[in-house]
């Protein structure tokens, strides 16, 4: 029997619908509720939108275009897909695959932890058990975080108990396969979701005070403008956003048909995803306008605008004060797990369909594999009372650092190592109704590398001279560069192991 005739079928997203709305629901997550809203008022607030816009045209639907175009056209995981774009240079490049498969592997251990918060105040706010000092309900009652950072807390229960909760539901759903699996739950959860907020944007906007919050969230800064750090956090916030950059992309384009339009739905998924990203900011600020008016002060007077803060100790103040608030933070609280679970879908289906393909396993026993190895070391860290600060290190690094370097690399290799940008701006072009033509390619192969050297360089600067979050020097080198080290130890590990079905990796279109 032939190598070929024991493989199975890929599976595929059933349709074009199917595969936009699990695209949506991977991008639409906690960076656009409780990230987008604190980053642009941080960062000039209306005038803020235009490094936004520019950043999305140039550097986001671009390389979104090349996560598609990449999955699309080697039809694997990023592993896969990856060793086949670099053909003789196949162990290389497939080596940048595992790089950002160990991103996603990373990602995946405290998003569940914070979609697990999310889990746990949704079910606050039916009595808005908080009461009336909601940071000190979460520092000390709720995640009981020491008083210093480190790696060896102890675990704590009312945390991991819905962090198990997330796990299971995740590995069921992973389990269940692309179609049965990942794509179910976003036809359903997507326009749940859009529907919540809907409800939110109106209710807020109906609160006293939402005008004086909008025009806080949106009254341009134009200096901002001038300013090099505002771009960064642009560009920044557009790559967390439309999960790019670590596999996610690439994975859900290799289960579109063959015969499947690409740029078109890029751009569809790129503006919902901005779409949502703004209904949030609108919902945020009215209501944070709302608290201000209350309090008599200025918006931009309120504390804890921006992270965690926002979210967990600002929102739960206000929904006390709110006519209502218990509804409210229902919903609110249910769209932010809702959408960070469909997020943490397509993050695990990274590393899932990548050890399905190396080690030619079917989704139950890679969802059995990935979810127990990954629940555990997500257990040992961030359910305990040292979780905030690990989660907090390895979240910056992983984006600002590894991300960046990783859409470095693959733009610079694919475009001008490899020379196969024009071979991929063709099969765009071929199968898109939206034909780019050599813009994307000059988008891709000139614009994001420059753009991004400069982004990486001034995050590196930052980190070395001023050192992040004023954490200890060693827990930051342990907790940040270290977990870039060992993503990089493992992508070289994972080369290195030997494809069960050498069948798999033969270059590609046959
Ligand atoms: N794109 C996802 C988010 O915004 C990862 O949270």
């Amino acid at each position: 029997m032939s190598l070929a005739s024991t493989r199975v079928p890929r599976e595929q997203f059933t349709g074009q619908v199917g595969f936009i709305l699990s695209a949506i629901g991977s991008a639409v997550g906690l960076g656009n509720i409780w990230r987008f809203p604190g980053v642009a008022f941080e960062n000039g607030g209306g005038a803020f939108l235009i490094p936004y816009l520019v950043a999305l045209l140039t550097a986001g639907i671009p390389i979104l275009l090349l996560d598609y175009a990449i999955g699309h056209r080697f039809r694997g995981a990023a592993p896969t897909s990856l060793r086949r774009l670099g053909r003789r240079f196949g162990a290389w490049t497939e080596s940048l695959g595992w790089f950002q498969v160990a991103m996603a592997f990373v990602i995946a251990l405290y998003y569940t932890a914070i979609i697990g918060w999310a889990l746990s105040y949704f079910v606050f706010s039916f009595d808005l058990r908080w009461g009336d000092d909601p940071g000190t309900f979460l520092m000390s009652d709720y995640l009981q975080v020491a008083e210093s950072e480190g790696f060896f807390g102890a675990i704590v229960p009312s945390v991991a108990l819905p962090l198990a909760v997330i796990w299971i539901v995740a590995i069921v759903v992973l389990a269940l396969g692309v179609q049965k699996g990942v794509e179910r739950v976003n036809v359903i959860a997507i326009p749940v979701l859009a529907a919540t907020f809907l409800v939110l944007v109106v209710r807020a906007l109906l609160l006293d005070g939402a005008v004086d919050g909008l025009a806080a969230f949106l009254t341009p800064d134009w200096a901002a403008l001038t300013d090099a750090s505002v771009w960064l956090a642009a560009y920044g916030q557009i790559f967390f956003s439309l999960s790019i950059a670590f596999g996610i992309m690439i994975t859900y384009a290799s289960y579109r048909k063959r015969r499947s339009n690409l740029s078109g739905p890029g751009f569809v998924v790129a503006f919902a995803n901005s779409s949502f990203e703004l209904l949030a900011g609108v919902a945020v600020f009215s209501t944070l306008g709302f608290f201000a008016f209350q309090q008599g002060v200025a918006v931009g007077d309120l504390e804890g605008l921006t992270g965690i803060g926002l979210s967990f100790v600002t929102f739960p103040a206000i929904l006390s004060e709110m006519p209502g608030g218990a509804f409210f933070g229902v919903v609110f609280f249910g769209a932010l797990t809702l959408a960070g679970f469909t997020s943490l879908i397509s993050i695990l289906q990274v590393t899932s369909a990548a050890i399905q393909e190396k080690f030619h396993i079917r989704p139950r026993p890679a969802a059995a594999i990935i979810g127990t190895v990954s629940a555990a070391i997500s257990f040992a860290l961030f359910s305990t009372t040292t979780g905030l600060y690990v989660l907090d290190v390895a979240d910056h690094f992983t984006n600002n650092i590894g991300v960046v370097g990783s859409a470095i690399v693959m733009s610079v290799v694919t475009v001008w190592l490899l020379r196969r940008g024009p071979e991929l701006a063709y099969h765009l072009d071929a199968v898109s109704t939206l034909r780019l033509g050599r813009v994307w390619l000059v988008l891709v192969g000139v614009v994001v590398p420059i753009v991004l050297v400069y982004m990486l360089g001034t995050a590196v600067v930052a980190i070395v001279r001023d050192g992040y979050g004023g954490y200890s020097t060693s827990f930051v080198t342990t907790a940040g560069w270290g977990a870039i080290a060992a993503m990089l130890v493992g992508a070289v590990v994972m080369t290195l192991v030997p494809w069960r079905d050498a069948h798999e990796i033969e270059p590609w279109p046959p």
